[in-house]
């Protein structure tokens, strides 16, 4: 069939599954490794376009092994997630923040972009479809994974003249093993995530892969994730799953948020994105500084030192909220505050209220998008 040249949404087909899969217990869910009876793929040709979405049971690709993808990591990807309301409503929130950035990367590896609204009626449809498998508890969620690859059948590299967009779905739970509990960091020097010029503020598969190495390095020691910094100066970056913010007491004597600036090593995380906007309006008229400024690990230990470190936590649409009970720097630990009892620190308690809230559609904001049935 003859394309079109943006996704036409109204050529959709859906084929139905005819061995519908058990539903897991809540308990059982584990990121990211069952997923849901359909997905959805929209192949794009550089001769015909877009050619027709489709909905089919979930199924393996068929890719010659001399797909571009395979070779030259031609992918990228985003995370985004579906919730049900207190009504049955299915909601997404800011989907238009990941179309945003999926066409942002994809243009990065000379893959094609599409009109955001059209691909965001196509996910609701999918979700429609898929409504038994979006656990109804707060802190799960269906995650869905939008992805783009490269299909063109060549070593030759260049831009690819096909390419496959896909949507598939995970029923998920929190993000880490150890379930909502604070997480632990090892700051990693001696490997980098991102860098000036580079593309580390794309979602593309190949930011990825490089991390797994120094993720075992710091499990073995006791980790669970790696926290990256950059340069001599030992700049706090990102964790690589979320966003990093930092709360303390500054050295002007201001109770400061802050988090790493979008300087192109950074991912531009809807969650960071969100957690920034609801400080500026909730916590700037409570005296709080919000700042996007680069800030370093050294700044980090010597306001741990002086008893002006109050919080830290990561922020992403896996791990929603995360609070950081401590990192590892140059093998000392420091250690980060949580509210007495508890598995959070305060400021990160809120923030993964407020932003539930939103997500769960408990109260009414611009944020959360209700799926037409
Ligand atoms: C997300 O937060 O959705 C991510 O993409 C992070 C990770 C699971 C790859």
């Amino acid at each position: 069939p003859k394309g079109t040249p943006d996704i036409d949404a109204s050529a959709l087909t859906i084929e139905k599954t005819t061995a519908p899969k058990p539903l897991l217990d809540a308990k059982d869910l584990i990121f990211g490794r069952t997923f849901t009876d359909h997905m959805l793929s929209v192949e794009w040709t550089a001769q015909d376009g877009w050619l027709p979405p489709r909905i089919t049971p979930y199924q393996n690709l068929s890719l010659d092994p001399a797909t571009c993808v395979l070779h030259y990591a031609f992918t990228c990807f985003e995370g985004m997630k579906a919730y049900k309301d207190a009504d049955d409503r299915i909601r997404l929130f800011r989907p238009d923040r990941n179309m945003h950035r999926l066409n942002r990367s994809s243009a990065r590896i000379a893959l094609p972009t599409f009109n955001h609204d059209t691909f965001i009626d196509l996910i609701s449809k999918f979700v429609n479809l898929e409504e038994r498998f979006i656990p109804k508890q707060k802190g799960y969620s269906l995650y869905l994974r939008p992805t783009m690859i490269g299909t063109q059948k060549t070593l030759g590299v260049g831009p690819p003249g096909s390419a496959l967009l896909y949507l598939i779905a995970s029923p998920v739970g929190p993000y880490y093993p150890t379930g909502f509990k604070a997480v632990t960091l090892e700051a990693t020097e001696y490997a980098v995530r991102a860098w000036p010029g580079g593309v580390g503020d794309r979602k593309l598969g190949a930011n990825y892969a490089p991390c797994i190495v120094p993720q075992i390095d710091a499990a073995k020691r006791g980790f669970q994730q790696n926290l990256w910094l950059f340069g001599e100066e030992g700049y706090v970056t990102e964790v690589g799953t979320m966003n990093m913010f930092v709360a303390w007491v500054n050295e002007e004597g201001v109770k400061e948020l802050i988090t790493a600036p979008l300087d192109g090593t950074i991912l531009e995380g809807v969650t960071r994105e969100s957690v920034l906007a609801l400080a500026r309006e909730r916590l700037v008229p409570e005296g709080w500084q919000v700042s996007e400024k680069k800030f370093t690990m050294a700044q980090m230990k010597k306001a741990a030192d002086e008893g002006r470190l109050l919080e830290a936590f990561g922020a992403g649409t896996a791990a929603v909220v995360s609070p950081i009970k401590g990192v590892s720097w140059r093998n000392q630990d420091i250690k980060i505050p949580l509210s007495p009892g508890k598995e959070t620190g305060p400021l990160a308690e809120k923030f993964w209220n407020w932003i539930s809230e939103i997500q769960y559609g408990e109260t009414s904001h611009p944020w959360s998008y209700v799926v037409p049935k």
